[in-house]
């Protein structure tokens, strides 16, 4: 019995590196691993650091939030040891470190009254740490942590607050900028606008389920354009980085591939996902389908106007064609099925109202929303390429959960069949993918679920006041692949 588990194991093991390409990346292709500030640094109040909607909503009223009721008030500790997390960044042999900048820890109170000295070099130093050992720093500028300042004028939902941001991206350029290659202005605000404007389960908790989500979305569409502009006019000719918006999108795939109906729901919610924010961006405004439903809907509910905000010409000329690279996050793919149309309440899931499944033979992670189908990945790239043609493409993030065992063969498995879903991209369909920053580094605090979710390379015990950093079987795998540009023992 013992010897045909065996065989049977070894038969999986061989079958599945049969799909894992034996070529070796292009020399120019840059590994990375990614984080984000409010994830990892903890220091929530050190050194002049203003409150932001993460420590406010983490502070008040907690409970039930955060499934372990905790908050990022120390995480990863990251704003003390980010010389060791620099350490482990050479160790790895990596080219490229994706971390945002908090705020709040430049502008305390968000708005450009007040620089925090502190702040800046705190920031200066991580970034000078890592040019000295050959890493390039692609920095985001909003991951998800708004100064609670600025939450309280109204946050995302007040046109002004993109003026905000601007001012801060312009402090940001000046500061980093003669460091900086890559910028995202905005880490997948689709993601931000709906959990955290939408469904109220993210920072700043708001129950907006009609409309919530489009507004804040059209804000901070107006204010990755206007960081471009700053950054194009003022910057561009002296630095010469590329600025870009990250999109979050997966494969939509017909639940049942024959039927016209699957085809158009998997159609329109790839629109109303992904095109939300890539069709502004590259062809200046929302996607039709998304236009038309969401007007006619409103017009059913008896609303004067459409709960999609309209975009002026002269603010579709102003965001169109304003990302200089793409970086794209990608974790997983939907079978979408067709969904009888039904009265309710305005809300986002009806404006879709289509049904999402994984397929049963995807692998499941930790995280509920999270199955792997590396196929989807290259489906994806290739969709995006035709469609947009982005020019240089960085996947900014591509990770997997689970409990945080330190042999993680099921993390080590998705990073492995996704890499060789990317290089299949390059080189078979020509798809100019020029870095991937997996996510993530390091265990970090996954938002509404807290530390009981796991997606670093790297183990960090949270229950150590050090904090003591281990690596995990995906890190030495990674470290190889890194060395070597190959997947596999050998490549050709
Ligand atoms: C996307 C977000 O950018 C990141 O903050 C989060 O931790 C990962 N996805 C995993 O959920």
């Amino acid at each position: 019995m013992k010897r045909y588990c065996l065989i049977l194991v070894l038969y999986l093991i061989s079958s599945s590196r049969a799909d894992i390409s034996n070529k070796y990346f292009p020399e120019s292709f840059q590994f990375g691993a990614a984080g984000a500030a409010y994830q990892i640094e903890g220091g929530w109040n050190e050194d002049g650091k203003g409150e932001n909607i993460w420590d406010h909503f983490l502070h008040y009223n907690v409970s039930g939030k955060v499934v372990d009721d905790s908050n990022g008030d120390v995480a990863c500790d990251s704003y003390h040891k980010w010389q060791e997390d620099v350490d482990n960044l050479k160790q790895l042999g990596v080219k490229l470190y994706r971390f945002s900048i908090s705020w709040s820890r430049i502008l305390p109170d968000g708005t450009p009254y007040q620089v925090n000295q502190k702040g800046i070099d705190y920031y200066l130093n991580l970034i000078k740490a890592l040019k000295q050992n050959g890493i390039e720093p692609v920095i985001t500028l909003y991951h998800w942590d708004l100064p609670q300042h600025l939450s309280e004028f109204g946050g995302w939902l007040n046109p002004q607050i993109s003026d905000y941001f601007a001012a801060y991206a312009r402090i940001c350029f000046e500061n980093f900028g003669p460091y900086v290659k890559y910028w995202t202005t905005i880490n997948e605000p689709l993601s931000t606008c709906v959990i955290g404007y939408a469904q109220g389960l993210h920072a700043p908790g708001y129950y907006l389920i009609d409309g919530g989500m489009y507004q804040c979305a059209y804000v901070s569409l107006l204010a990755h354009a206007k960081a471009w502009h700053i950054y194009d006019e003022e910057f561009r000719a002296q630095q010469g980085g590329k600025v870009g918006i990250s999109l979050a999108c997966g494969a939509q795939l017909p639940f049942d591939p024959n039927s016209a109906q699957d085809q158009e729901a998997a159609e329109r919610n790839y629109q109303m996902g992904c095109g939300w924010v890539g069709n502004p961006i590259y062809f200046g405004n929302w996607p039709q389908v998304m236009i038309d439903r969401i007007a006619a809907k409103s017009k059913q509910d008896n609303y004067p106007f459409s709960r999609l905000p309209e975009f002026t010409q002269e603010e579709i000329e102003f965001i169109k064609g304003t990302n200089d690279f793409l970086p794209l996050n990608y974790y997983t793919s939907a079978l979408v099925q067709y969904a009888d149309e039904w009265t309710g309440a305005p809300s986002y899931w009806l404006d879709i109202n289509v049904q999402t499944f994984a397929n049963e033979s995807w692998p499941k992670s930790a995280s509920d929303w999270l199955t792997s189908y590396p196929e989807g990945l290259r489906i994806l790239l290739n969709r995006i390429n035709k469609d947009y043609n982005p020019g240089e493409i960085i996947i900014a993030e591509n990770g997997w959960s689970d409990n945080g065992e330190l042999d993680d063969q099921g993390r080590l498995t998705y990073i492995q069949a996704h890499l060789s879903a990317i290089l299949e991209s390059i080189l078979e369909d020509g798809v100019n993918v020029s870095g991937y920053t997996v996510w993530s580094l390091m265990d970090n605090f996954e938002w509404a679920e807290g530390y009981t979710q796991r997606f670093g390379i790297i183990k960090v015990d949270f229950d150590d006041p050090q904090r003591t950093r281990t690596w995990k079987s995906s890190a030495k795998y990674y470290q190889n692949v890194v060395a070597t540009r190959c997947l596999l023992d050998q490549c050709q």
